[in-house]
């Protein structure tokens, strides 16, 4: 096989099956009401966590990829950060629906009153452009340059998310604390790598 019919065939699939998971699972545990004590929290904590670390997965593509120079990596980050905006949208829908009963004046001061929720709001609503503008089509239409800049949001995202997670859990830091350290290295990569490809002047 090419490795076009590797990447169709086997590792697309794959791909696709490793982050659907989290959600057949859930979707299995509700069927079987082992969603325990509290299931709308339970939805929406699994939910969060899954966007979390599926927005830290996109921002491990680029620099594995010039760390291994395996440029076919740059296929999948695509599929992954659709996934973790899907994870995004289930998780702000459980929440809006479940918690909120689809009442905007309820969300709206949470956003507005609440820290931990304006953090989220916010990570969740910058994926939105990004989503959009992920085609072929959109990519071609802005051209290189300035889908690149406006892809840049995926940062404000990932802080966002990461402060959002570290204002949420109230006794134990340990876990959004480890996510930040990490958001917080991927990012320093690049800033290095960009500070050395920059002659200075
Ligand atoms: C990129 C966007 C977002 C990410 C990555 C994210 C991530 C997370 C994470 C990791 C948790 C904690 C999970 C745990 O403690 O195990 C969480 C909890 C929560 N998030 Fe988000 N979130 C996002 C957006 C939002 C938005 C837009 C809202 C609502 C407007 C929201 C509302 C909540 C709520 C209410 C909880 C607490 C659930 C509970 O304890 O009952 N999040 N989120």
């Amino acid at each position: 096989m090419t490795h076009t019919q590797w990447r169709r065939r086997v590792f697309k699939p794959v791909a696709w099956l490793a982050c659907l998971t989290p959600a057949a699972l859930l979707l299995y545990n509700g069927f079987q009401g082992e969603l325990g004590a509290n299931p709308v929290e339970t939805i929406t904590n699994s939910t969060g966590i899954w966007t979390l670390r599926l927005i830290v997965a996109s921002l491990v593509v680029t620099p594995l990829r010039w760390a291994t120079g395996v440029n076919q990596l740059i296929n999948y980050r695509r599929l992954i950060g659709l996934f973790a905006f899907f994870y995004g949208t289930l998780h702000f829908l459980t929440y809006f629906i479940l918690d909120h009963q689809l009442q905007f004046t309820g969300l709206w001061d949470d956003v507005v009153k609440r820290p931990y929720i304006t953090a989220g709001f916010t990570a969740f609503v910058l994926m939105i452009p990004l989503a959009i503008t992920s085609t072929a089509g959109w990519i071609r239409r802005m051209g290189g340059k300035k889908w690149n800049l406006l892809h840049r949001l995926i940062y404000i995202t990932a802080l966002a998310a990461v402060l959002h997670y570290f204002w949420k859990v109230k006794l134990d830091a340990t876990y959004p604390i480890y996510y930040g350290i990490g958001v917080a290295v991927l990012l320093g990569i690049r800033v290095w790598r960009n500070a050395r490809r920059r002659p200075a002047s």
